[in-house]
């Protein structure tokens, strides 16, 4: 292993990779140097250098904490712990993690609710729409049992879908309450008008999210939604639906609640909601129709595991689209952004989509294969 060194501000890691081939965990040391984004990799079991100093622009030292999960040519990477006292001091207690909530009255809202998160520059890192049972909502607010709201509160905790969110951020603990604002919605309008909570709730219980208020309550309530995945069932139809991908490259642009909200918008409803981390072998899978016909297959299947990604189970309950598979393909537009620009410029490639590999979202290209597509993520990927 190298000697850790603080004077170059370099960050160390160790990591751990799951090697498919050979069904094991491999560990490395992994270093970081902000000054020029590059990243170095030396292999702890045979101590020896595994990737030397090159340039990575997938990696920002925003995505580097302890737990996070960092995309290196194709490699999934977690890092499982700080590997040097330079490291630990200058990111423990910095970036803090916290759990955030859209609660049951602000569901619609989800999409510039998730905006206003992202432009106050957390990154998500986990995210799910599910429901409380009764059960869950009395067991998650028990520190509030007794007191006059709790019945009413866990009525109303367990009355919707909800969704849950991993957030991270400097000082994210008050800052995503910052960004809530007063627990009572009228005082939070007079008070904090900017906040999220003056402009997606109603009154003192209905105050449309919820955020940790101590490091510990964060611990406890990421591992209470995200700890035990099967408690909290994803909310997937699997009828008359069709399937949606927010890609990475569309999420680091800081996108994905604007493209949700122009879902939502367009009167498409997305009726389950889960954030995946693609891995290699599952990307090709997903994409093997496009393998041989579309040029872009290989880079297609890159740009999923680059990062997270969000998937959306849209449908219509309400019966405005007769075939929504075929609808929500119609607004999602032309496979390349530049053509969707010139042809059809109300869609969502044309507003957010860069290139024909970061075309912003996929969709369901064949009406008979949305079924397929949505389970895929839902039943089969979704844990
Ligand atoms: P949260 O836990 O949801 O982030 O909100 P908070 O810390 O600002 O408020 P807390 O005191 O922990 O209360 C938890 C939730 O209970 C409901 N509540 N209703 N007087 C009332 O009717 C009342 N007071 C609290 C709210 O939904 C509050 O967010
Ligand atoms: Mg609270």
């Amino acid at each position: 292993m190298q000697a850790s060194s603080a004077q170059d501000g370099r960050y160390s890691f160790i990591c751990e990779w799951y090697d498919n081939n050979a069904a094991i965990i491999r560990r490395y040391q992994f270093l970081f140097y902000p000054n020029d984004n590059t990243i170095e990799m030396y292999d702890l079991k045979n101590r020896r250098q595994f990737l030397k100093r090159s340039q990575c622009n997938s990696v920002h030292l925003k995505d580097l904490y302890v737990g996070s999960i960092v995309n290196v040519h194709s490699r999934q990477l977690t890092l499982v712990e700080y590997a040097d006292d330079f490291t630990k001091r200058a990111l423990t207690n910095v970036k803090q993690k916290t759990l955030g909530l859209i609660k049951p009255d602000a569901i619609s809202k989800f999409g510039p609710i998730i905006d206003m998160t992202y432009k106050q520059g957390f990154v998500v890192t986990n995210a799910k729409m599910t429901r409380l049972t009764r059960g869950q909502a009395e067991e998650f607010y028990r520190e509030h049992s007794g007191k006059p709201f709790y019945n009413n509160l866990v009525s109303f905790m367990s009355s919707g879908p909800i969704v849950a969110m991993e957030l991270i951020t400097n000082n994210g603990i008050g800052e995503w309450r910052t960004l809530l604002g007063p627990t009572d919605s009228a005082t939070a309008r007079s008070d904090a008008p900017g906040s999220i909570r003056a402009k997606f709730g109603t009154d003192n219980t209905r105050n449309a999210c919820h955020g940790s208020d101590s490091m510990e309550s964060a611990d406890r309530e990421i591992s209470f939604f995200f700890g035990q995945p099967a408690a909290f069932p994803n909310n997937a139809s699997l009828r008359d639906c069709t399937c949606c991908i927010i890609k990475p490259s569309a999420i680091k642009e800081g996108l994905a609640g604007q493209i949700m909200t122009a879902i939502c918008n367009e009167g498409f409803e997305v009726t389950a909601m889960e954030m995946f981390h693609m891995e290699k072998a599952n990307s090709e899978e997903f994409f093997e129709v496009y393998k041989g016909v579309v040029t872009e297959y290989m880079e297609m299947v890159d740009e999923l595991t680059s990062g997270a990604c969000y998937v959306l189970e849209i449908s219509s309950p309400s019966g405005k689209f007769d075939n929504v598979a075929k609808a929500f393909r119609e607004f999602v537009g032309p496979a390349d952004p530049e053509i969707a620009r010139t042809l059809r410029p109300r869609t969502l490639r044309a507003r957010f989509g860069v290139n024909k590999v970061n075309n912003a979202v996929h969709c369901t290209d064949l009406p008979e294969d949305a079924l397929l597509e949505t389970e895929y993520f839902f039943r089969i990927l979704s844990q």
